[in-house]
């Protein structure tokens, strides 16, 4: 197949950053994407009904003119969050909660520590049809990292969705065959994004050969066992999952250094990237369901009208990009060819 058109896809879980950082990142996803759901990791963290508006009219501001891009809102829930903060998120426009383990990654620091101490708070999200996005790890420090997200399937999140019968529940950027597994044995209200890295990487491309910071993310990557899994459901073509890149941009001295940020930068390739995973797979013809429909449907909005062209061309992703500021960003899959291009983006 040398050309696939799809109804215009969305990006389910994603991180734009603030400031002049809008600049580059709106733009980057906007090229392709119609909506996007915004996380609210800033510093600080996005935890009001006003400060979710303010931070969308921020964004609406940093679209390239002419752009009908759509962001989607998230609040950032904390131990402090109340049933007050939750109907003001709501009326401010907030379609989703967002929960981080305290500690688990960037910027989460003021997160959660007793995640059952929320459950008023979800009965209330419920109530709102506001859904909950998980951050799905736990952050004991006995615990490995390898073994972070089944141990939060199992401590955690097997609760929450048992006692949230009502709550729609994204299990987000899932990283292994138990999560995988877990999300297909639950009911129509739990789903999980999925990210170009996961379905791309395993932890060898981390690590053989020496570090490699730029395909760091957390959840961090796993072995090529819950890669295969992870790769099998999404060309099953369930409607359970659905694109989410968590394209997290940090400058390249923060990336490449004795301390590195996780975090991929995948929004100027993403969907190239998911199209080749797919054409992998033999599966191009559920890249429309897992890009642009499974996603709508879960969050109950209406699906796009505009449709996107890929064409099978060859490109290669820049080694580096210049931020409005002047620093460097090395985005996802650096230097490297991608087989799919997005018409109209050349
Ligand atoms: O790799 C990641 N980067 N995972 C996250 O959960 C957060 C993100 C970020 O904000 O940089
Ligand atoms: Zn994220």
């Amino acid at each position: 197949m040398q050309q696939i058109t799809l109804l215009a896809p969305d990006d389910w879980h994603l991180h734009f950053r603030d400031g002049d950082m809008l600049l580059e990142t709106v733009p980057a996803t906007a090229r392709c994407f119609k909506r996007a759901i915004v996380m609210p990791n800033l510093v600080p963290p996005v935890t009001t009904g006003a400060m979710v508006a303010a931070y969308r009219q921020r964004i609406l501001s940093a679209r390239p003119s002419g752009s009908d891009f759509d962001p989607l809102m998230t609040l950032f829930l904390t131990n402090q969050t109340t049933a007050q903060d939750i109907i003001e998120a709501k009326a401010a426009g907030a379609v989703a909660a967002k929960l981080y383990p305290a500690g688990a990654t960037t910027n989460s620091d003021a997160a959660v520590s007793q995640v059952d101490a929320l459950q008023p708070i979800f009965e209330v999200m419920a109530e709102q049809g506001m859904l909950l996005l998980v951050h799905g790890e736990v952050t004991d420090a006995h615990i490995d990292i390898f073994d972070r997200e089944k141990e939060f399937i199992d401590r955690n999140l097997t609760r929450i969705v048992a006692n949230n019968p009502t709550l729609k529940v994204v299990f987000e950027h899932i990283t292994t065959a138990d999560a995988a597994d877990f999300v297909l044995a639950q009911g129509n209200n739990v789903g999980a994004t999925i990210t170009p890295q996961h379905l791309m990487l395993n932890r060898n491309d981390l690590l053989v050969g020496g570090i490699r910071p730029h395909n760091y993310c957390l959840p961090v990557l796993k072995r090529s066992t819950h890669q295969a899994r992870l790769r099998e459901v999404v060309q099953s073509g369930s409607p359970k999952f659905f694109l989410g890149t968590d394209s997290a941009p940090h400058a390249k001295h923060r990336k490449e250094a004795a301390c590195g940020c996780a975090g991929c930068y995948s929004a100027w390739s993403a969907i190239e990237l998911y199209a080749q995973v797919f054409e992998e797979l033999g599966a191009l013809d559920k890249l429309e369901g897992f890009a642009s429909l499974h996603g709508a449907d879960f969050y109950g909005l209406p699906r796009n009208k505009d449709c996107i062209t890929l064409v099978r061309e060859p490109w290669q992703v820049p080694a580096s990009i210049t931020l409005p500021d002047g620093s460097d960003i090395v985005p996802f899959h650096a230097g490297q060819q991608v087989n799919w291009r997005v018409m109209g983006n050349e």
